[in-house]
C-alpha cells in the first residue's frame, strides 16, 4: 500500500460550466476539482489550503468511512473546525475499500458553489474485481445555478422562502474545447466497458441512459452487486454506480448518452452526450433519438429500480436483530414564518463547537444535551399536512452504544401544501447501512416481517419516496460523531439531518488544528497558558 500525496487549493475563479460565465469554486485551477485515483489499502494525503478570502471551508470524502480517523471525515462543526482563510489542513485517511466515491464541500452550501470531485478506489494490487471489463468512463454528476450559492442561501433562509429555480441553459454551437463541451465516450466495437458514475448534485434526482445499450449495474457506493440488467438507471444525490455496456451496435453509428431530471417537473433540457465507435467521426450525430427515461413523476418505475439493487453474494449481511430502532418523520414547517425541515419536530442548525471535539472533552455547554427524540407522536398522519406547521431548531445528538445494532427507520410525510410530498436522498456518514425495505404509507410493526435480511444492498445513500418509508441497519462501531442527513443541499441547509455519536471516548488523537474554534480552541489556549 502507498500513499498518496495532494496539494490542493481551494480558491474562486472565472469558470463556463454551462457556457454561462461565473464564478465557481475550483480546486488548482480546475473544476471540478482534481480526480483522487488509489488503490484499496492506501494512505491518502490532502494538504488543503484555504485561497478563500473571507470563508472558511472543510472537504468530506463521501464514501469514505474514516475508520479510525473521524477527525477527517470534513464536515464543519462535527468533525472539525472549519479551515480559515489562508490556512491549511491535513486529511490524512486510508481507503480501506474499492469502489466509486466523490468529495465535496460540507460547509454551509459550498456543494452547489462547485467543490467537488471524483475519489475512485482500485482494487488492491494481485486483486480483482468480480467482473470483467475492457475500458472504463468516469461520470460525476451535478447541476449547476447561476445564483451563486450565497444568494441561493439567503433565498432560502429569506420570509416568505424564495425556492431556487434552475436556470434554462441557452442554446449554444460547440467546437468541442470549451469549459462546457461534453465529455465524448470514445469506444471500440464488441467491447465492455465500466462507467462510473456519482451524483453531487446540489437538487436534481437524475436518470441516465444510453440509445440501444442495455446497463448492467455492478457496483453501488462502494459494494458490489447482484448483476442487473436495466434500459437506464435512477441515481439520486449522493449515491454512485458502477454500469457495465457492452459496445454491441452498429459501429457505423454513434448513439446518444442522456440524463434526464426526476422527481421534479424539469425546466431544463436533457444533457446529452455521445457515445461514438470508432472510427465513425465524433461529430456524427446519432441516427436513433435519445433514450426514453420514465417521466419525472413516474414514482412506479422510480421504486421498480430501487427495488432491483440487491448485495452480491459474499457482501456483509445485517445482523438478524436490532438493539435500538429509530424512527425519524421527515417534515416541513416554519420557524417564525421561515420554511425549515424537521426531523421528528426538530430543525438542525449546527453548533460553533464541533461535536467531535466536544464530545471528547465533555464539554456539556457546547450544545444541547437533551437528546432528540427516537420517535413521533403515533398518531399523526403522514398523508396530510402537519396540524400544527412550526418546529423548532435543535443541535441534540443521537447517542449510539458503541457496536450496538441500529434500525432507523425514515418516514416520509406531507410537505407544508397538501398532496406534496417529496423524494430525499438521505447519506450517512462513517457508515455503510443495509436497506432492509421500502414501503408505502405509515411504517408500522407489522412491517419487520418484510425486511429483507437475504441480500439487502450495503450503501451509505438511500431514498424516501412520497408518502413512504425506508428502513435501514446499521452497527455503531466506528468512533466518532457522524452525520446523517438529506443530500439535498437546500434541505440539509434548511435543517435535514441529525447527527449520530458513538464511542467517542474511544477516539485517540484529534489533531488541534481540527479544534481550534469555539470553546476546543478555548480549551486548548488554556492548556498552553498553563
Ligand atoms: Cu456527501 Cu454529508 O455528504
Ligand atoms: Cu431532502
Amino acid at each position: 500500500a502507498k500513499t498518496r500525496h495532494f496539494k490542493w487549493e481551494v480558491e474562486y475563479m472565472h469558470w463556463s460550466p454551462d457556457g454561462l460565465e461565473s464564478v465557481v469554486m475550483g480546486i488548482n485551477g480546475q473544476f471540478p476539482g482534481p480526480t483522487i485515483r488509489a488503490r484499496a489499502g492506501d494512505t491518502v494525503h490532502v494538504e488543503l489550503t484555504n485561497k478563500l478570502h473571507t470563508e472558511g471551508v472543510v472537504i468530506h470524502w463521501h464514501g469514505i468511512r474514516q475508520i479510525g480517523t473521524p477527525w477527517a471525515d470534513g464536515t464543519a462543526s462535527i468533525s472539525q473546525c472549519a479551515i480559515n482563510p489562508g490556512e491549511t489542513f491535513v486529511y490524512r485517511f486510508k481507503v480501506d475499500r474499492a469502489g466509486t466515491y466523490f468529495y465535496h464541500g460540507h460547509y454551509g452550501m459550498q456543494r452547489s458553489a462547485g467543490l467537488y470531485g471524483s475519489l475512485i478506489v482500485d482494487v488492491a494490487e494481485g486483486e480483482k474485481e468480480p467482473f470483467h471489463y475492457d475500458g472504463e468512463f468516469n461520470i460525476l454528476l451535478s447541476d449547476w445555478w447561476h445564483k451563486s450559492s450565497h444568494e441561493q442561501e439567503v433565498d432560502l433562509s429569506s420570509n416568505p422562502m424564495r425556492w431556487i429555480v434552475p436556470q434554462q441553459q441557452r442554446e449554444c454551437r460547440l467546437r468541442g474545447n470549451e469549459q462546457y463541451a461534453p465529455h465524448i465516450l470514445r469506444v471500440q466495437p464488441n467491447k465492455t466497458y465500466r462507467l462510473r458514475i456519482a451524483s453531487s448534485t446540489a437538487l436534481a434526482s437524475l436518470n441516465l441512459g444510453i440509445g440501444k445499450h442495455k446497463l448492467v449495474v455492478v457496483e453501488a457506493d462502494g459494494n458490489y452487486l447482484q448483476p442487473v440488467s436495466v434500459d437506464n438507471i435512477d441515481i439520486y444525490s449522493g449515491e454512485s454506480y458502477s454500469v457495465l455496456f457492452t459496445t454491441n451496435q452498429d459501429p457505423s453509428n454513434n448513439y446518444w448518452l442522456s440524463i434526464n431530471v426526476r422527481g421534479r417537473e424539469p425546466k431544463t433540457p436533457p444533457a446529452l452526450t455521445i457515445l461514438n465507435y470508432s472510427p465513425t467521426s465524433a461529430s456524427r450525430l446519432p441516427n436513433s433519438p435519445p433514450p426514453v427515461s420514465p417521466r419525472w413523476d413516474d414514482y412506479g418505475s422510480s421504486k421498480a429500480f430501487s427495488n432491483k439493487i440487491l448485495a452480491l453474494t459474499g457482501t456483509p449481511k445485517p445482523p438478524t436483530t436490532s438493539d435500538r430502532r429509530i424512527v425519524l418523520l421527515n417534515t416541513q414547517n416554519f420557524i417564525d414564518g421561515h420554511t425549515k425541515w424537521a426531523i421528528n419536530n426538530v430543525s438542525l442548525v449546527l453548533p460553533p463547537t464541533p461535536y467531535l471535539g466536544s464530545i471528547r472533552f465533555g464539554l456539556s455547554n457546547a450544545f444541547d444535551q437533551k437528546r432528540p427524540p427516537d420517535n413521533f407522536k403515533h398518531d399523526y398522519d403522514v398523508m396530510r399536512p402537519a396540524p400544527n406547521q412550526n418546529t423548532t431548531s435543535g443541535n441534540g445528538v443521537y447517542v449510539l452504544r458503541f457496536n450496538t445494532t441500529i434500525d432507523v427507520i425514515l418516514q416520509n410525510a406531507n410537505a407544508l401544501r397538501a398532496n406534496v410530498s417529496e423524494i430525499h436522498p438521505w447519506h450517512l456518514h462513517g457508515h455503510d447501512f443495509w436497506i432492509l425495505g421500502y414501503g408505502e404509507g405509515k411504517f408500522t410493526e407489522s412491517d419487520v416481517q418484510k425486511f429483507n435480511l437475504k441480500n439487502p444492498p450495503y450503501r451509505n445513500t438511500a431514498v424516501i419516496f412520497p408518502y413512504g418509508w425506508t428502513a435501514l441497519r446499521f452497527v455503531a462501531d466506528n468512533p466518532g460523531v457522524w452525520a446523517f442527513h438529506c443530500h439535498i443541499e437546500p434541505h440539509l441547509h434548511m435543517g435535514m439531518g441529525v447527527v449520530f455519536a458513538e464511542g467517542v471516548r474511544r477516539v485517540k488523537r484529534i489533531p488541534n488544528e481540527a479544534l481550534a474554534c469555539g470553546l476546543t480552541g478555548k480549551l486548548l489556549m488554556n492548556n498552553v497558558h498553563k
